[in-house]
Parts: structure tokens; sequence; C-alpha cells
């Protein structure tokens, strides 16, 4: 299969059209077969559910090329089950696991033209997602849902590579207790984007949001995970029930246990330790692992020794690690490529 002539090297994280999507639509109660179509427009009513009241749940995942010239996606039956709580929680039907994953293949395999080839620091994102596509003009779920597949080839998600990202500690909160911060909402991202603006024009690369109950202790960047590394190399990562449980931590949790032989644990990270810690990232799916130099907290900054020009040492070798199991270079554990 000849690949599309696309300078693989160059791509950043953006929209490129691909040549098939997959869709599937919720009518009187059942899912319909669905099927790949060409067409990448969605025509809707204007009081759709979605268009009104925000109905709509969405996943990140990504397909790459292994050394040795195969396809695989990572963990796509996490992000299936993700989405069936995301679903839930919006009283929203919840498309099949089983269903989900073929949907997922079946597209990239379809636009296998387009997935990067190994070595080009590009890979195939995908994007599953789902909205309410009925009129609702009172406060109540729609009836009628499509789900939808496209991919897109992209590049890093953060301009300039690996350079170390500045963050600022902002005053916005990101999601209540109780609340929805742990499913993959668009309102999640929708309340997030004037304090992402505002912290563009400021001059960092990303907010740190904190607890919205208690304001110390820290929770995510809205787009990432946070990950950080003791003096001594332990990696630690905020446990909170208001941030999106990423598939790529728990992926590196496991990595840095398992493969790594460093100790790893999920617990309450305060803002006050942050000074403490060795090293910083951002994890997930499109983030893969970004280093961050450096977190400033109303003017008090918090420099990463190892992370103000480059990746420091232990996260590095996450991020080779899980990278060498995404690209076949190293053996993966049992059920992660499909
Ligand atoms: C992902 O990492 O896949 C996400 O959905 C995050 C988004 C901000 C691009």
């Amino acid at each position: 299969m000849e690949k599309k002539n696309i300078d693989w090297g160059n791509l950043g994280f953006g929209y490129v059209q691909t040549d098939y999507r997959f869709v599937s639509d919720f009518k009187n109660g059942s899912w319909d077969e669905g099927k790949l179509t060409e067409d990448a427009t969605v025509v809707i009513n204007e009081c759709a559910g979605v268009l009104q009241y925000a109905q709509t749940v969405f996943e990140g995942m990504k397909a790459y090329t292994t050394e040795d010239g195969r396809i695989v996606t990572f963990r796509p039956d996490l992000n299936a089950e993700r989405m069936e709580n995301s679903a839930k929680r919006l009283e929203m039907p919840v498309f099949p696991k089983d269903r989900f994953i073929q949907a997922v293949v079946d597209t990239v395999k379809a636009n296998a033209a387009y997935v990067p080839p190994f070595g080009s620091g590009a890979t195939l994102y995908i994007r599953p997602y789902m909205f309410g596509t009925n009129p609702v003009i009172g406060v109540k779920p729609a009836d009628e849902y499509q789900f939808r597949v496209f991919t897109t080839p992209v590049g890093p998600y953060f301009k300039g590579g690996v350079k170390p990202l500045t963050i600022r500690v902002t005053d916005f909160d990101r999601a209540a207790p109780h609340g929805t911060g742990h499913i993959k909402a668009g309102l999640n991202y929708a309340m997030s984007m004037h304090a992402i603006m505002d912290a563009h024009r400021q001059g960092y690369d990303e907010n740190m949001y904190l607890d919205a109950a208690t304001r110390t202790k820290v929770e995510e960047t809205g787009g990432a995970n946070f990950l950080f590394v003791t003096k001594d190399g332990k990696v630690v990562t905020p446990k909170s029930d208001s941030i999106l449980p990423s598939i790529t931590r728990r992926s590196l949790i496991y990595v840095a246990q398992h493969c790594l032989g460093l100790e790893a644990e999920e617990r309450e990270v305060t803002l006050e330790e942050v000074k403490d810690f060795a090293e910083c990232g951002l994890c997930g799916t499109a983030a893969v692992i970004s280093p961050v130099g450096k977190i400033v907290d109303h003017g008090k900054e918090i420099c990463f020794p190892s992370g103000m020009t480059e990746m420091g040492p232990v996260t590095k070798k996450l991020y080779e690690a899980l990278t060498g199991i995404q690209m076949g270079r190293l053996e993966a554990p049992e059920g992660w490529l499909q």
C-alpha cells in the first residue's frame, strides 16, 4: 500500500482530513450496524442535544507503525471502557466495547496510507466520539446519537517537540468534587479554553489545575496528567477522583514497575511538595511524555534541575520504554497491542 505524500517529520498536532471515517447511528434504542464513509461532514438539526447542551464524549488514541512494518493500536480496550464511563455519566447510550474496537480497527485499516512510517516521529491520531443528534430544548438527554471515528496524522502535541514546558498554577478550576473531571467529555475542554488562552497570553504553555475544594493538591493540565520523579528516582503521579484517568499514565506506572524496576505510585500530591521533585512531565496520548522545566506559582518559580533544557533521565527512560513498546521495539505486555 502506497503511503500518502505527506511531510511526516514536519506534522504538528493538527487536523489533516483522511479518506474514511466510521459512522453509526443510535435510534429507537439501538445502534445500527454502522459503516465507513468518505463524507467528512456531519449534518444535524439546529436544536441537536450536542449543540444546545454539549452532550458529547470522546476518546483519543493512536495507531503506530512498528519497526517490522505492522500497524498497531495501543490498549484500545481501555479507551472503549473509558468511553463507556463517560457516556453513562452524561446519560448517553454505550457503544459496545467489541464494536468500538472493531470500528477503530476498520477506520485505521481504511486509512492505512495515512499511518506515518516507522521512525518518522509522527503517528495516526484516532478520535472516536459520540454526540446527541435529535432536537432537545428542555434540559434532558437526547434520544438519538451518532458515534463516529476519524483519524488524522499528527506530530508532537506541543510545539518545539521535547523543549521543556513552562506551566503556571492557575486560579481557574477545572473540575468540581463529584463533578465530571474524570470523564472525557467536550464540556471539560470547553471550559478550559479561556484558561489556556489566558496562560498563552502570559507566556505559559499550560495550566496546572489544583483540586477545587482545597486548592492545595495537584490535579492535571486539562490536556494531560502530571508525572513527577522524586530525588531518589521514584515515579509519582497525582491521585484524584476529578482528573481524567489517562491510559498513558496507567501504562507508564506499569512500565516503571515491571519493565524498569522503578518504584511508582499514584497518590495525592500537594502543590507544596512539587518543589522537592527532581523531574516533572506531562503524559497523555497526545502529549506522550512531555518534559516540564518550570512551574510558576503566582510569581514563585519551581525549576526542575534536569528538565530545563532536556528530558530528565527517568522521564527519558519512561519515554523510551513506552514508545519502544508502542513501536514494537520492546516486548509489549500481553494484550497491549492490537
Ligand atoms: C489525548 O491525549 O488524546 C487527548 O484527548 C488530549 C487532547 C487535549 C488532545
